[in-house]
């Protein structure tokens, strides 16, 4: 009560003296309320403008999702062949073949999916999985053949894996919120399958690969 009769001749310190008196948004003091103003004029200033054909609820954000990630599965079909052509360990060919032949039934599950949401199964560019594949192609590029190619895919690989599995767990609380139980146990049983070739993949470069590759560096060194 002091201070607030003592600054009783200061405009500025008057006002911030009312605001310690009451939290209620209609008594915020003046300097706080011209931050607030910046602020939202900023937030506006920063706002993406919504699409004509933008998702309103969620189970449009449902379908545009399985539609990126409709487009992402079927786009590694036609990178990981690639891949396993330019790896040279066969337990990593091996796994990148084992991992082609479940996305295809991925793909399947997915239009299942699309089915119980009684969609059509369309896929819709995903930039996300486009740049990871052409990361994927820049590692090979910029690797010898070998292990230190094989190192390069691994890590390539993974990012792709992780990517996924932030998808189909998006996917599956979705699902899970709308009632769609059976399309949560289709979207459960491929994030299972990303999680366990996420985890071949640790494997493979954990038993050799990765060691063979810092093997070479000793030998470019010599
Ligand atoms: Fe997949």
């Amino acid at each position: 009560m002091k201070s607030a009769t003592k600054s009783s001749s200061d405009s500025k310190s008057k006002s911030a003296a009312g605001a310690s008196k009451t939290k209620t948004a209609a008594s915020k003091p003046a300097g706080t309320k011209s931050t607030a103003s910046k602020t939202s004029t900023a937030t506006k200033a920063g706002k993406i403008k919504a699409k004509q054909s933008a998702a309103e609820g969620l189970r449009e954000l449902y379908i545009d999702s399985l539609k990126d990630i409709y487009w992402a599965e079927k786009a590694l079909l036609k990178a990981l062949p690639k891949m396993a052509k330019n790896a040279s360990t066969e337990s990593l060919i091996t796994a990148i073949d084992e991992h082609t032949a479940v996305t295809e039934e991925q793909v399947a599950r997915l239009e299942k999916v699309f089915e119980i949401a009684g969609k059509k199964a369309t896929a819709k560019k995903c930039e996300a999985m486009d740049g990871l594949i052409k990361e994927g192609q820049d590692i090979m590029e910029s690797t010898e053949p070998g292990p230190v190619r094989d190192a390069g895919i691994i890590a390539a690989s993974q990012k792709i894996e992780h990517y996924e599995i932030a998808t189909y767990g998006t996917l599956c609380a979705f699902a899970r919120t709308l009632g769609e139980e059976e399309a949560v146990k289709l979207l459960e049983q491929t994030l299972n399958e990303e999680k366990q070739a996420d985890a071949t993949l640790t494997e493979a470069a954990y038993n050799d690969i990765n060691f063979e590759a810092a093997e070479e560096d000793g030998e470019a060194a010599e």
